[in-house]
C-alpha cells in the first residue's frame, strides 16, 4: 500500500544521458503503478519541469524501451536551476501537477537540484545515472558498464591499425573530472599508459622515454589512454611524435561512449534501482539516494551522500602499471 502522503510521483532524467536510464524510467513507472501511485514523466530535466513538459505515464508508455540507449524523457542541463526563485517556481509547478514525490535520475548536479526542491516540500529520491562513475556514495552508476564496453571495443579497433602501422596512439575517453572510464579501459585494453586526473603528474618526458625504451624492447605499438579531465590529446600526440620520431595519432572517442544499447548489467541494475526508488517513497523514506555499496543495493541520505568523497582504487591503478610492462 502506498504511503498516504504521496499520491503522485514524477520521474525525470537530468545531466548527461546514460545507457540504462530507460530501464530505470521503466522500473519507476511500473513499480510506481504497482505501488498505487499515479506516475508522471517530466521531459528534459529541470528545464522541462519549468516549462511544464509533464506527461501521464502508464505501463504501456515504457513498453519497448529497456533495450534502448539514451532517455525517452530527454535530458537537459538547466543552468538557471541554481537560482533560488527558479527552484521555488519549480516546486510550485510540481505541486500544481500534484507531484508530491519525485525520482531524479542523474548525477551530483541533478541531486543538488533535487535537494533544492526538497527544501520546498517535494519528497525526492535520486538514482545514480552517469557514465562517469563519479558519484561518491555508490560504486555503480547507470551507464558506466555500457560506456566502458563501447570504449573498449573502439580502442581494440584502434589498436589493430596502430599495430599495423607501428604507431603510438593517444586515445581520449570521457569522464569529466574523473578517471574511472580511462582506468577501466586502460586495464581492459592493455594500455601502456593511463593518464587520469587523479594521478597524472604531467611528466610527459617520462612517457616519451618509456615509448623509446618499449620500442627497443620490441613493442610494436604504444597505447596511451588519456582521460577527458587531462585532455589536449591532439597536441600531446604532436609533441610525442616530435620527441620520439614515432608516428603518433590522437583519437577522441567522444559521444559514442554515451550512446548505444545498455549492457545486461546496466539494464538489470537500473531496473533494480528504479524499483528501489519507488519502494523508498512508498515506505515514506525520502531525500534519499539509491546506491550500490559493497555488493548490495542500499540507500543513503541525499546530503550525506553528496558530502562523501570517493577515491580511485589505488590498487587498480598500480595493477594497471604492472600489467602494462
Ligand atoms: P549531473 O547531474 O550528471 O552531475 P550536471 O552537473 O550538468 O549533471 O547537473 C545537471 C543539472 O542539475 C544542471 O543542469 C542543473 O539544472 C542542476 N544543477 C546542477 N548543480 C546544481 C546546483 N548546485 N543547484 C541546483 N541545481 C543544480
Ligand atoms: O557526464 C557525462 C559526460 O559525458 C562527461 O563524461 C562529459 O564531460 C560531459 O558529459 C559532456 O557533456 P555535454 O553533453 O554537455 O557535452
Amino acid at each position: 500500500m502506498a504511503n498516504q502522503a504521496i499520491k503522485t510521483i514524477g520521474v525525470l532524467t537530468s545531466g548527461g544521458d546514460a545507457p540504462g536510464m530507460n530501464a530505470a524510467i521503466r522500473a519507476v513507472v511500473r513499480a510506481g503503478i504497482g505501488a498505487g501511485f499515479r506516475v508522471k514523466g517530466i521531459q528534459r530535466g529541470y528545464s522541462g519541469l519549468l516549462n511544464e513538459e509533464i506527461l501521464d505515464m502508464n505501463s504501456r508508455s515504457v513498453a519497448d524501451v529497456i533495450q534502448k540507449g539514451g532517455t525517452i524523457l530527454y535530458t537537459a542541463r538547466c543552468l538557471e536551476f541554481v537560482e533560488p526563485d527558479v527552484q521555488e517556481r519549480a516546486a510550485d509547478i510540481c505541486k500544481k501537477h500534484g507531484i508530491d514525490g519525485l525520482v531524479v535520475i542523474g548525477g551530483d548536479g541533478s541531486y543538488r537540484g533535487a535537494l533544492a526542491l526538497a527544501r520546498h516540500g517535494i519528497k525526492v529520491v535520486g538514482v545514480p545515472g552517469t557514465i562517469d562513475l563519479d558519484i561518491n556514495c555508490t560504486d555503480y552508476t547507470i551507464g558506466f558498464d555500457t560506456a566502458v564496453n563501447t570504449a573498449m571495443e573502439a580502442i581494440d579497433k584502434i589498436r589493430d591499425t596502430s599495430t599495423s602501422h607501428e604507431r603510438c596512439s593517444v586515445i581520449e575517453v570521457m569522464g569529466r573530472h574523473a578517471g574511472y572510464i580511462a582506468l577501466w579501459c586502460g586495464i581492459a585494453n592493455g594500455a601502456e599508459n593511463i593518464l587520469i586526473p587523479e594521478t597524472y603528474d604531467n611528466d610527459e618526458q617520462a612517457i616519451v622515454n618509456q615509448i623509446v625504451e618499449d620500442r627497443k624492447r620490441g613493442k610494436r605499438h604504444h597505447i596511451i589512454i588519456n582521460a577527458e579531465g587531462i585532455g589536449h590529446s591532439t597536441s600531446m600526440a604532436r609533441r610525442i611524435e616530435a620527441a620520439t620520431g614515432i608516428e603518433t595519432r590522437a583519437s577522441i572517442l567522444g559521444y559514442m561512449q554515451r550512446g548505444g544499447k545498455p549492457t545486461c548489467k546496466d539494464r538489470v541494475y537500473a531496473s533494480i534501482m528504479g524499483a528501489k526508488a519507488v519502494e523508498l517513497l512508498a515506505e515514506g523514506k525520502y531525500n534519499r539516494l539509491v546506491c550500490h555499496q559493497h555488493g548490495e543495493f542500499t540507500d543513503i541520505d541525499m546530503e550525506e551522500g553528496l558530502a562523501m568523497t570517493k577515491k580511485l582504487p589505488k590498487n587498480e591503478y598500480q595493477i594497471s602499471q604492472v600489467l602494462a610492462k
